[in-house]
């Protein structure tokens, strides 16, 4: 299922970028752009601008910048296709899918009615926790959760009259069998949750997908908690609990703190401490680290002061340095978790408290090592060697192995020795090598400044690949279609990956690109020709550098067929020049089959000396 194109046009057409961003950000009007505060960075004097005419941002202080939907993107913490739905539903866009397959519609279909019956059920709980003597509210409160954190998570209350539900949910006209799939009830058709106190579970994008029933009193003897069942819409291993809710505090604060239990998430956020999610007394996954990864690389576990929460931290703790986040640990004291520990606090004392007991990993598995014994001690060390060597990021892993060394007074050398012994022992590919390519952000700048003949030309489609420049004869042809016939003429393409890839989309769809502009890649599905057009786009305006050398100002027009000339002959260039480069290497082999090789590399600096020729006829 995917959003049609049509729907993506329509949003793009309908959107207006400073009225979208000036629902998060205050702009003021400043001649033909508008300015504001940055969002993503405290700053005094306003340095985050909005161009209505280029539709683009650029917030100054951060060096970030895009269109509206990488704004909402990097603001809100949405994916490409939450971006358009929220664009959607602002402009009141009926959202048009595309089905891939029958089979398709029908499983989204049965997705989408899930949720609806999982938000119509959490309303039913959370009036019912706000119906007359609710003493699931009051428990609530004497646990001090204050009403409007309350409503925020949207906490209910299954009372026993809820035996009903069923019949409820048909009266409504949605089919039962959406309770059974999430085993809200059982098979006989009665409630699991009653007489408990609810914590719907939300998706990133602030959907429910689950709930967690709490009971009332700690002396009942069935379980503490009940969850929904795993289900098409709820996947545990990929949720963390208040993560819709915090991420975009998590991004701000550059850390997550992570805690066990629903309660402590929402204590914490009562304290005004809001960058923090729960795994929910599951082990910590892979697929949950990765979430995070989304929004910091640096996290605090803060885990309830018991054993289990002990070993669960050292699991966390491994699994993170694996994806390169940085782990680091706060112990409560004795009895604790975080929401017993943050009621009845101030935020000062709580975040005072944190600040003193923050350890890293290394002083955390230190703490719990006791023993003086040598053969336990060296056990201990290399345990946290092994640890050391799960981070893949070479600057992390040094600065960790210096505060080992430092700690256990060992040369970094020994250290290292330990590292490459087990590097040998296990597989270099970790799964991790290969997934996380799409994690890594792509470092536009440097990809110019090595490539910058490729990347002008990708530039220039990006940037005027639907507007028209006049040929010799004095035909019009659009800037796309002129690069590609010069190249094809030559048979050349690009050898920068991410160019190329780009490169042969464009060509592709060259009839849609000759007729909307750039709207084609920055309503791409793929989200790396989005990143690059926005960071193309979001670059120095490049023609006003190229107006700044005339000396006599031309026509738009004019000045765009010399840099699409002067581009296409420097792409050339710097290929003849490799390609010389390489014969000439050829020539010096001894083997060398001199007529031939003489021959090539005789035309090819010849050619090279024709292009230097036209490019100063040009420049
Ligand atoms: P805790 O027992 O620490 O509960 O389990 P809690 O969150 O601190 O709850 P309060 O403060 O006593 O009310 C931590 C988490 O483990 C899961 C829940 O998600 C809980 O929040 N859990 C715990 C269960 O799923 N089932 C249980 O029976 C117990
Ligand atoms: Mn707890």
């Amino acid at each position: 299922m995917k959003i049609s194109q049509k729907t993506i046009d329509e949003i793009f057409g309908a959107a207006i970028i400073e009225e979208v961003i000036s629902d998060f950000v205050d702009l003021k009007k400043r001649g033909a752009n508008y300015k504001g505060l940055s969002p993503f960075n405290e700053e005094k004097t306003p340095s985050f601008v909005v161009s209505p005419s280029k539709e683009i941002w650029k917030d100054f202080s951060s060096g970030k910048g895009g269109n509206l939907i990488s704004f909402l993107m990097e603001h809100e913490q949405f994916s490409y296709p939450e971006s358009l739905l929220y664009l959607a539903k602002k402009y009141n866009i009926t959202v048009e899918y595309i089905d891939i397959n029958p089979d398709e519609k029908k499983k989204d279909n049965h997705r989408e009615s899930t949720l609806i019956v999982m938000n119509y059920v959490k309303q039913i709980f959370a009036d019912d926790l706000f119906g007359s003597n609710s003493k699931a509210l009051d428990y609530l409160n004497n646990r001090g959760i204050n009403n409007e954190i309350v409503k925020l998570f949207e906490l209910g209350f299954c009372p026993k009259k809820q035996l009903k539900l069923v019949d409820q949910i048909k009266s409504a006209g949605y089919n039962e069998k959406y309770l059974h799939d999430t085993r809200i009830v059982n098979k006989n058709g009665t409630n699991r949750f009653l007489d408990r106190l609810i914590f719907p579970i939300h998706s990133i994008s602030g959907q429910v997908v689950g709930f967690g029933a709490r009971v009332l009193s700690d002396v009942l003897k069935s379980p503490k908690y009940l969850n929904s069942d795993t289900s098409e819409i709820y996947q545990k291993s990929k949720v963390l609990y208040g993560l819709n809710f915090s991420k975009k505090y998590i991004k701000k604060e550059d850390v997550c703190y992570l805690v066990e239990g629903y309660t402590d998430v929402i204590a914490m956020f009562q304290a005004n401490i809001k960058n923090v999610v729960a795994t929910c007394g599951t082990a910590l996954t892979k697929e949950q680290v990765r979430l995070v990864k989304r929004f910091t690389n640096n996290i605090v576990i803060i885990f309830d002061s018991d054993s289990a929460g002990v070993s669960a931290s050292l699991k966390a703790i491994d699994l993170f340095l694996e994806q390169d986040i940085n782990p680091e640990v706060i112990q409560l004291p004795t009895g604790e978790d975080p929401a017993s520990f943050c009621g009845q606090k101030s935020t000062e004392t709580i975040k005072q408290f944190f600040l003193e007991h923050k350890t890293n990993f290394i002083e955390f598995k230190c703490s719990l090592n006791v023993s003086d014994a040598s053969s336990d001690l060296i056990k201990h060390v290399k345990n946290i060697i092994y640890s050391i060597s799960l981070i893949h990021d070479n600057i992390m892993q040094a600065i960790y192995i210096k505060k080992a060394a430092k700690k256990f007074s060992l040369q970094e050398e020994d250290i290292r020795k330990e590292l490459n012994r087990l590097a040998k022992k296990t597989p270099l590919t970790s799964s991790r090598n290969l997934n996380d390519n799409t994690n890594k952000q792509i470092d536009f700048k440097k990809l110019k400044k090595n490539n910058l003949e490729e990347f002008r030309l990708i530039r220039l489609f990006i940037n005027y690949g639907s507007s028209n420049i006049v040929l010799p004869d004095g035909t019009f042809q659009t800037i796309s279609r002129f690069i590609i016939n010069e190249l094809d003429s030559d048979n050349i393409g690009f050898t920068t990956p991410i160019f190329d890839t780009l490169y042969q989309e464009i060509k592709k769809n060259i009839t849609i690109i000759e007729s909307q502009n750039n709207d084609f890649f920055l309503s791409h599905s793929n989200l790396i020709i989005v990143e690059l057009a926005s960071y193309i786009i979001a670059d120095q305006p490049f023609l006003g550098n190229w107006s700044r050398k005339d000396i006599v100002v031309r026509e738009e027009k004019d000045l765009l067929s010399q840099v699409a000339k002067e581009s296409i002959l420097r792409f050339k260039l710097k290929r003849v020049q490799s390609m010389r480069k390489n014969a000439l290497e050829k020539l010096k082999n001894p083997n060398a089959s001199v007529d031939n090789d003489l021959t090539t590399f005789t035309q090819l600096n010849q050619l090279e000396k024709k292009i230097q020729k036209e490019l100063g006829r040009i420049c």
